[in-house]
């Protein structure tokens, strides 16, 4: 008999090809019949849908058959065929059933119900087998492989950024350390003073917290690049919007300025929206579903008007909201939330960060899309960020999303290298740490500009999920690593 090949299970439901000799090889979600019969559901990863594979006892054998519990491994050698029963088109009547990997039903964690996200984000390996899980991470790979789409198609170089640095980008300090020195005795200068020249870079060095100061080089000899990697950061926010690791993607463009900026980082959300929704549409459906059934149990104020591809939807199709940061003042200022001491960080004067109540607000309630802020105080951004003709403000741009907050940071570069050093000096920043970077500005300098998109945001935002934790495989938080 000639060996037929396994075929994944999303392309046998979608096979017009009926009557046909086919293998399926997955994991068994449920199974239910009688003596008669049996019915397995089958589910190898590649769909959110599972295929019903329809078994004989008498054929298949009762000692087989009792193996076959939900979270074994089978392989299934059968027929495709046009399926009898509602909610799906084909099934597979089953010839021969392996089982590659038994679950003991006494100790399987998954049972065929539902399980809070909290107790699966401690079974890492269960997790992704769960129809929520499957989709969210289906939908990671779909996201990521349109963020390289979107830069190919426009010209743009993946430009591979280090994960171990000597810089703080960001200038916040908040970096793990990256040393190979005995923790206990490590060697010291005659200050007391740890001595990293016998570190195994020879000096202090961290994980990164931004790709951008390496990806402005890569900018300024190759035009237009977006780096996308792994992202480091010790602040201490236990919120359902950070992660102590989690992707950002960064694109630096020679002679953008702000306003280029703004436009290219709508048009790139605006098409990973599209993506999801061109592409990801069983998983999308599914988690559309899981989201009205948890809006149910929440006090009807909270709920959404919106169902999550209504949502999507709405910002692929409406301009965003573009105003200053000084305008944005004025109005939150003379919000009812504001008047009425709603605010937990009330907004008096200018010159506060703004916090996510106050980005919220803004998005949610008074614009009802999404909003680009622009030229921000010097006091509250970054050094590298470019100085305003007004001496206070720099060009920055953050965009704010329903129901996330901030989801993208970016800038106009400073590019005048007196300008930036004058700033360097007054943030203390040391020259020296960025001479290398220093070196664009004496050398071809140019007008630039980028951004930085947080993956994991994007990710909350297209899944409709309320917790950063749930949209990474192996999330890393204040006070937990596991795995
Ligand atoms: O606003 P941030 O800090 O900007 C930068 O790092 C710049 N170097 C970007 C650039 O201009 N190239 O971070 C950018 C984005 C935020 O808007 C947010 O979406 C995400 O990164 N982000 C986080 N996401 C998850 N967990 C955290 N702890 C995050 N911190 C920032
Ligand atoms: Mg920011």
């Amino acid at each position: 008999m000639m060996e037929t090949k396994r075929t994944k299970i999303a392309a046998l439901l979608k096979s017009s090809e009926i009557d046909v000799n086919v293998v399926a090889k997955g994991w068994v979600r449920t199974k239910r019949g009688n003596k008669n019969v049996s019915f397995i559901a089958l589910n190898d990863g590649s769909s959110i849908n599972s295929i019903q594979v329809v078994a004989d006892p008498g054929l298949i054998g009762e000692e087989t058959l009792k193996n076959i519990t939900t979270g074994a491994s089978i392989s299934v050698t059968g027929k495709l065929v046009a399926s009898q029963g509602a909610g799906q088109s084909v099934e597979i009547t089953a010839e021969a059933i392996e089982v590659l990997g038994v679950a003991d039903p006494e100790k399987y964690p998954l049972q065929p119900k539902k399980h809070s996200l909290e107790f699966l984000r401690e079974i890492a390996h269960l997790r992704p087998r769960t129809n929520t899980f499957s989709a969210i991470f289906r939908m990671r790979h779909a996201m990521s492989f349109a963020v390289h789409q979107f830069f190919n198609e426009k010209g743009f170089y993946y430009w591979h950024t280090p994960f171990v640095t000597g810089s703080d980008a960001e200038g916040a300090g908040e970096m793990f350390r990256v040393s190979t020195l005995d923790p206990i005795n490590p060697p010291l200068n005659d200050d007391g003073t740890v001595d990293h020249s016998q570190d195994f870079f020879g000096k202090e060095t961290n994980l990164t917290v931004s790709g951008q100061l390496e990806g402005e080089l890569g900018a300024m000899a190759l035009g237009d690049i977006y780096t996308f990697g792994p992202t480091f950061r010790a602040e201490n926010s236990n919120t359902t919007r950070h992660l102590a690791e989690f992707w950002m993607i960064e694109p630096e463009m020679a002679f953008y300025d702000l306003t280029d900026n703004m436009d290219l980082a709508e048009e790139f959300l605006k098409y990973l929206v599209a993506y999801a929704l061109e592409n990801c549409a069983d998983d999308l459906e599914f988690l559309e579903k899981r989201l009205l059934d948890e809006e149910k149990n929440k006090p009807a104020v909270e709920r959404n008007d919106m169902s999550l591809t209504e949502k999507l939807r709405f910002v692929m199709e409406n301009d965003f909201e573009r105003l200053s940061y000084t305008e944005a003042i004025q109005i939150l200022r003379n919000s009812k939330p504001n008047k009425k001491g709603k605010f937990q960080f009330p907004i008096d004067g200018w010159g506060a960060d703004l916090q996510s109540e106050h980005e919220r607000y803004l998005v949610e309630k008074h614009f009802k899309k999404p909003v680009i802020l622009t030229d921000y105080p010097k006091d509250i951004k970054a050094f590298y960020m470019r100085m305003n003709d007004d001496g206070k403000t720099v060009g920055a741009m953050d965009i704010l999303f329903p129901g996330i907050g901030e989801i993208v940071g970016g800038s106009q570069r400073e590019e005048r290298l007196d300008v930036l050093t004058d700033r360097m000096a007054e943030m203390n920043i040391p020259e020296e740490e960025l001479d290398w970077y220093l070196d664009t500005r004496r050398f071809g300098t140019a007008p630039h500009s980028g951004f930085g998109l947080g993956f994991e945001r994007l990710m909350i935002f297209v899944t409709g999920m309320g917790n950063i934790r749930d949209v990474i495989p192996f999330p890393r938080t204040p006070g937990s690593a596991a795995f």
